[in-house]
């Protein structure tokens, strides 16, 4: 029944190709408003293909932000349902002048690590590429009648600005959202020879600081050396939350931090990794982090603080001799399993702002967070993913904590009381984020060549 999946891919890729090429042509910059038609556009574009999929039922849902999209088929209310989330926006590409080709228009490329080739366009992996791999699956099983449970899809446009209109719409519909399994694509795995699935995301609490000193910019020659300048205090403020062996210094951060037994640890080290092939990809000669701890470590199970973005004064060219009034930097906190967000937040707060010399005055901004999630690898969900994963690369997959966040996947537990399950199929290389993002052809259909046999396996386990 399921064995035409691979001969269903090859009589169909170029057009699979190509519809996602479509898709990727519409900036769906979520955090820009300037780009709030196109948002807009990419939903209807994504329930297009919903439709034409096969589902029974697909709607355009509403929210004080951008929409959501629904989209249901149900074989049988007794069959078990999974639940497919995915976004379809995409983070600003900017950079622009670091791009090799228009974010916005889309090329296929070979690279080393995709000899096959790759699209390469803002959100071709983070996510509209995989989540367009759960509508092509979708379309598989219905098109060759062997979708086996009850599939309900549920695809938003603002993950990348922190989910906020989804969290409304969860708690008001968990009847409607009611699932056995959330089936998320929107992580990576280790490389295309050796698949994992990631088991944890790590929370997020994101805020804005700044600092003021005087009423105005002032004359650096005049005042300089006599009143405090509110970037010298904000960089000596930052650089004081971490101590000389890179732990963070703020009081009480650590407390709930959950301390991974010697054997948990080495059982992560077992993942392969190469060190030096991790330096060479970002052309650094030397990693950097909390003492004690591996690269693997430092970028899954531990929490970090980093300064995201960081400004004031003069940025223009040439010289002008000033000192600004203000200063301002954006911060993100990577937070680990028990540690709450809010309870994060209100200690940076209160510590950031307890440093402040005298002379300036300090802002505390929140912005959003989210908790971080563990998916356990004892139930079903895992072991159907990791069964599907054996099949199709011929490997078993290895579980691997990721140091990302998609922090709606705990308001999904809290809401719907459902598990989640992450069958990434991207990869470290694939540059989301950043400029020359990229999805690889082979990443691509092998996800569309996994998913349906989760669905099957997951069905059979479940009755
Ligand atoms: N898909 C990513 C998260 C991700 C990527 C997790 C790779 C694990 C591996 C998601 O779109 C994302 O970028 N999340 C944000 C948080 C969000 C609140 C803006 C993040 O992790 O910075
Ligand atoms: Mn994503
Ligand atoms: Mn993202």
């Amino acid at each position: 029944m399921m064995n035409n999946i691979k001969t269903y891919i090859d009589q169909h890729k170029d057009r699979f190709i190509n519809e996602l090429i479509e898709i990727l042509k519409i900036p769906s910059i979520s955090a820009d408003s300037a780009f709030s038609q196109d948002v807009i556009n990419t939903s209807e574009a994504v329930k297009i293909a919903l439709e034409k999929a096969g589902c029974d039922l697909v709607e355009i849902c509403e929210t004080p932000g951008y929409p959501i999209v629904y989209g249901e088929k149900i074989v049988d209310p007794k069959l078990p349902t999974v639940l497919v989330y995915g976004h379809y926006d995409v983070q600003p590409p900017d950079p622009m002048n670091l791009w090799n080709s228009p974010p916005f228009e889309p090329v296929i490329k070979k690279t080393e690590i995709h000899p096959e080739g790759a699209i390469f366009a803002r959100g071709a992996s983070d996510d509209k590429g995989q989540m367009f791999m759960h509508i092509k699956a979708l379309e598989y099983m219905i098109s060759n009648k062997n979708l086996p449970c009850n599939v309900k899809f549920m695809i938003e446009g603002e993950e990348e600005v922190g989910s906020e209109s989804l969290s409304w719409f969860v708690k008001q519909h968990q009847e409607k959202l009611a699932n056995d399994v959330i089936l998320i694509s929107d992580t990576g795995m280790i490389s295309n020879t050796q698949p994992s699935i990631t088991t944890g995301l790590r929370g997020l609490s994101y805020v804005e600081v700044e600092v003021t000193g005087p009423n105005r910019d002032l004359h650096s020659g005049l005042y300089g050396g006599a009143v405090a300048n509110p970037i010298n205090v904000l960089t000596k403020m930052i650089a004081s939350l971490h101590d000389e062996d890179n732990h963070i210094s703020i009081p009480g951060f650590y407390d709930k931090v959950e301390n991974l037994s010697a054997a948990e640890r080495a059982e992560m080290a077992k993942a392969p990794f190469s060190l030096d092939a991790y330096k060479k990809s970002i052309d650094i000669d030397s990693v950097y982090g909390e003492k004690g701890y591996t690269t693997n470590e430092r970028n899954s199970i531990r929490p970090t603080l980093d300064v995201n973005g960081i400004w004031g004064g003069y940025t223009g060219e040439g010289a002008k001799t000033v000192i600004a009034s203000k200063a301002y930097a954006k911060i993100s906190m990577r937070l680990v399993p028990h540690q709450d967000w809010q309870d994060i937040t209100k200690l940076f707060k209160s510590h950031f702002e307890s440093i402040a010399p005298k002379g300036v005055s300090v802002k505390v901004t929140p912005h959003h967070g989210g908790q971080g999630y563990v998916t356990p690898i004892d139930n079903i969900a895992y072991k159907a993913a990791a069964k599907a994963y054996q099949n199709t690369f011929g490997k078993s997959p290895i579980p691997q904590r990721s140091g990302g966040s998609i922090p709606i996947v705990a308001l999904f537990e809290q809401e719907l009381k459902s598990k989640t399950i992450l069958m990434g199929f991207g990869l470290d290389s694939d540059a989301i984020h950043s400029p020359n993002e990229h999805f690889g052809i082979f990443n691509y259909l092998k996800g569309i060549e996994t998913i349906p046999l989760f669905y099957k396996y997951f069905t059979e386990m479940k009755s």
